[in-house]
């Protein structure tokens, strides 16, 4: 594609390769993301009916007609397609919540029969280091950051680019990324992140991810 910077052309070739599992009739969980968006997009004329994750991914749904549903209306998620921030090439495991959607996200991807992660290489890493995104309620923000810091982690208020003020989710809660350096093991650190009160959900993604398609030079890298 012309002008499509390297980053970009992965993203496309890993989207777009997600995009052909999809059968026809499915019911599809919609990644948010430029990642997903290429694979949301790539289901344009697709006969197949779609949940998106965050107001983003319904956006893109629509402007490439497919047609919307939601969790109540059907039976389940045969497939979802999703971007990642990081992904532990070992375990699959993965850091999400770079767009603050990732409590859908999880619902959506977690209830999906399988979930596909699209990701460029600078995604791929042995440990998980990246900070991780922590959705919160409002009046829980100064319980929620002490508990935090008892596990470990830094917790930074995400704060809106050129706005006086915090990031709110599509839920309309904060976001607080937490940095706790090499996550040796996430499991055991999701499971503390789920314990604490006020939390509405954390970006680490346990054994959740069937299949990562990392876009390369070449063409698709699949991981199982
Ligand atoms: C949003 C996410 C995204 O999937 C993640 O941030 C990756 O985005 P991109 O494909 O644009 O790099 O988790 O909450």
């Amino acid at each position: 594609m012309k002008g499509e910077g390297g980053s970009e052309g992965a993203k496309r070739r890993a989207g777009q390769r997600a995009a052909r599992e999809v059968e026809s009739g499915w019911v599809v969980g919609l990644g948010t993301g430029s990642t997903a968006a290429h694979a949301i997009r790539a289901l344009e004329d697709a006969d197949v009916r779609g949940i998106p994750t965050s107001y983003q991914s319904r956006g893109l749904a629509i402007e490439a007609g497919v047609p919307l549903t939601s969790l109540d209306e059907v039976e389940g998620v045969d497939l979802s397609i999703d971007g990642a921030d990081q992904f532990a090439r070992g375990s699959g495991a993965l850091i999400k919540g770079g767009g603050g959607a990732h409590a859908r996200e999880k619902i959506i991807d977690g209830a999906a029969d399988r979930f596909l992660v699209v990701a460029d290489p600078t995604k791929a890493t042995d440990v998980l280091d990246r900070p991780v995104p922590v959705e919160c309620l409002p009046d829980a923000r100064p319980v929620v950051e002490n508990r935090l810091r008892e596990c470990g982690g830094e917790p930074d208020l995400r704060e809106a680019a050129g706005k006086d003020g915090p990031v709110i989710t599509d839920n309309g809660n904060l976001l607080i990324d937490c940095a706790f350096g090499a996550i040796e093991d996430p499991g055991g650190l999701a499971t503390r992140l789920s314990a604490i009160p006020g939390v509405v959900e954390h970006g680490l993604f346990v054994d959740l991810a069937d299949t990562v398609y990392v876009g390369i030079e070449e063409g698709v890298e699949r991981i199982d």
